[in-house]
């Protein structure tokens, strides 16, 4: 979809492309027929989806509302890597312009593919959302996602020009640097994952500058889970709008969903090339809007590599829109199924920890965490990491605190460690929060 501005407004003043005027009506129309031929796209030239649906008993045809996606098969992971490295391909190779993967930590990264047509949309997607954060074209961004086989750091560039911004590639690493040319060239907005803005954060002041007398007025972040005590850090340290981009690389990359500055009320799916479903990650089953869930993907315009129902991992809930109607929002994401630690029977995400360790006086932004196993117990160890000049009382009394919020919040006893300042390892991309030290569960 080429982006056609015309006179029509947001709320904040943006103009709107055609995508975000739909009425509701025209944007479930587009979806049915758009999902329709991407389930013969799929079925016709991917052998897996064929192999699939006929498995499940459903064709293409069978969808004749966008409800009637429900009968069709899931797709994970799993099926991605078992189809690595161009298996999952709808077009022929020749056709296929860019290839990202995911760093694939176990197994067989995951491959992806694009089409021009393909690479097109995501620039769209990716003008759309900074255009939601408040960019504007004429304005220069700072790119600090990794540039590469990560989907961040290139998905953000060509949405960056496509807007008509100035682009600054400076990708992850190298983070005096990156502050000196800050400095130098005075973006308005950053995009860099939220772990990585307080590592800049923290180089901004070891250098003397105050972060709140930079050019930059807006914050775009994503690629990994961060919460409103993150939000309320970054804005008050740095005086800026900070505001949240989702996205994945099976389903195109940054630019799937993105967070309007005027409202900062979670982030409004662009659902006129994505089709969001939210179900019970146990039993299957889509669930209504508002209710918690895994959320799934289905692409309506993809030609390289159409995905049909692709699990996320990814924990949140639907909502209706707000500043850009016809689309639904999702609420920030909570973690993924993969990151969620059960101790001793509760249920934990890193975010709960990092809501409480953000709160609390006496300790930075930083913190780890680490399972040990001590016989059949599991242990967690919160380590958060001292503010610079705090006394010795202050950090005891700050990690009495941690230890009683998580009590309190979650339910679940854990131990604290407040360490020294600048001890923790610090993120310049995804940041990893937990640290897996349990030996294999012994054998029931
Ligand atoms: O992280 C794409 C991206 C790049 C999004 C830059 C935003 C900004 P992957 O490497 O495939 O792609 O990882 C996708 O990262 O399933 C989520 O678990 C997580 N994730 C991405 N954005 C957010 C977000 C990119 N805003 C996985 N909040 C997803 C929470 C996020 N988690």
């Amino acid at each position: 979809m080429t982006t056609v501005p015309n006179d029509r407004s947001g709320a904040d003043g943006a103009l709107l492309d055609a995508g975000e005027q739909l009425s509701g009506a025209e944007l479930r129309d587009l979806q049915l027929r758009r999902l329709r031929a991407t389930l013969r796209h799929a079925y016709d030239n991917v052998a897996f989806y064929r192999n699939s649906f006929d498995a499940a008993g459903v064709a293409p045809e069978d969808c004749r509302t966008l409800e009637d996606l429900a009968r069709f098969p899931f797709t994970t992971k799993a099926d991605l890597r078992d189809n690595y490295p161009f298996g999952m391909f709808a077009v022929p190779e020749a056709d296929i312009r860019r290839i990202h993967a995911s760093s694939g930590t176990t197994g067989a990264p995951t491959v992806v593919g694009y089409t021009r047509n393909d690479l097109d949309m995501w620039a769209d997607m990716v003008a759309r959302s900074i255009r939601a954060a408040g960019g504007r074209p004429g304005q220069k961004i700072h790119i600090a996602y990794g540039y590469g086989l990560f989907t961040g750091g290139l998905g953000a560039h060509y949405g960056a020009e496509r807007l008509g911004c100035t682009v600054i590639p400076a990708s992850g690493g190298m983070t005096a640097r990156q502050v000196r040319i800050i400095q130098d060239f005075k973006p308005e907005i950053i995009m860099v994952t939220p772990s990585y803005m307080l590592t800049l954060l923290d180089e901004f002041e070891r250098q003397g500058v105050d972060p709140r007398s930079t050019s930059l007025r807006t914050g775009i972040f994503g690629a990994e889970p961060w919460t409103e005590e993150m939000r309320r850090e970054i804005e008050q340290r740095m005086d800026i709008d900070a505001v949240d981009i989702y996205g994945l690389s099976e389903v195109i990359g940054p630019g799937v969903a993105q967070e309007c500055v005027e409202t900062k009320d979670g982030l409004h799916i662009w659902e006129d090339h994505f089709f969001p479903e939210v179900v019970d990650p146990l039993t299957d089953q889509v669930m209504a809007q508002g209710e918690n869930g895994e959320l799934v993907f289905t692409s309506l315009t993809k030609e390289a590599m159409p995905v049909i129902r692709y699990r996320t991992r990814d924990l949140t809930r639907l909502l209706p829109g707000t500043a850009r109607r016809p689309f639904r929002r999702m609420e920030k994401v909570t973690g993924r199924c993969d990151d969620m630690i059960i101790l001793r029977g509760v249920n934990l995400f890193p975010t709960a920890i990092e809501e409480i360790v953000l709160r609390t006086p006496g300790v930075a932004p930083h913190f780890q965490l680490r399972l040990t196993r001590e016989g059949r117990l599991d242990r967690l160890t919160v380590r958060a990491e001292a503010r610079p000049g705090a006394s010795p009382e202050q950090r005891a009394a700050a990690a009495a605190a941690i230890a009683q919020g998580v009590k309190d919040g979650v339910g679940v006893t854990v131990e604290v460690a407040v360490v020294d300042p600048e001890t923790l390892e610090r993120s310049v991309g995804k940041i990893k929060r937990v640290i897996d030290e349990r030996e294999p569960r012994p054998r029931a």
